[in-house]
């Protein structure tokens, strides 16, 4: 096994920390909601389950979006779990604003949260509170109603490239 040494404060760049960080698996959701009759969303693998009771979600988001200010706005938010066909579709909602929902088959609620019709779950939150926490805002969602399927995989974010689960049942 190939390991890298551990290093000092000095040695905690951006880039080896996006490195170091990429070695944990994660999911891929898709987080959206229409305001002003706009389609808003972004792709985010910060996600994680935090609490059962009540029923709660996070992820985190940077300080820098363009998007979470008019996101947070609508009344609800759409969370989508992706599956692993998903790969082009979070590039998609990670790029340019414009066309982050072209052709893409979505729902949106009378309270305005967006979830994609293909996705592996799908979850109406509100948003119960929002933590600082350096360059990123640590968004905690309370879930409302939720959908899931039992058959897709999901999409595997990994050393910054998408993969999918090899050995899963
Ligand atoms: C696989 C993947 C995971 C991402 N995860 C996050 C995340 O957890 N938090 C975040 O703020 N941005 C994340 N992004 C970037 C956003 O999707 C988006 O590109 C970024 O927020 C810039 O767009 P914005 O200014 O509209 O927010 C991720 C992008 C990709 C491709």
């Amino acid at each position: 096994m190939t390991s890298i040494p551990l290093t000092t404060n000095q040695d905690l760049d951006a880039e080896r920390l996006r490195e170091a960080f990429g070695v944990f698996p994660s999911g891929v959701v898709a987080v959206a909601s229409e305001v002003d009759g706009q389609l808003v969303g972004l792709a985010a693998s910060s996600f994680t389950s935090v609490s059962l009771d009540p029923a709660l979600v996070s992820f985190s988001v940077a300080n820098t979006s363009k998007t979470w200010p008019s996101l947070r706005q609508a009344a609800h938010l759409g969370v989508t779990i992706l599956a692993d066909h998903h790969g082009d579709v979070c590039r998609q909602l990670a790029g340019p604003l414009e066309h982050r929902f072209d052709g893409l088959a979505v729902t949106t609620t009378g309270d305005g949260a967006v979830t994609l019709d293909d996705g592996l779950a799908m979850f109406d939150c509100t948003i119960y509170n929002e933590v600082e926490a350096g360059d990123h805002t640590i968004v905690l969602l309370q879930l409302h109603a939720i959908e899931h399927a039992d058959t897709s995989q999901p999409l595997v974010f990994h050393r910054s490239a998408f993969g999918t689960l090899a050995d899963s049942a």
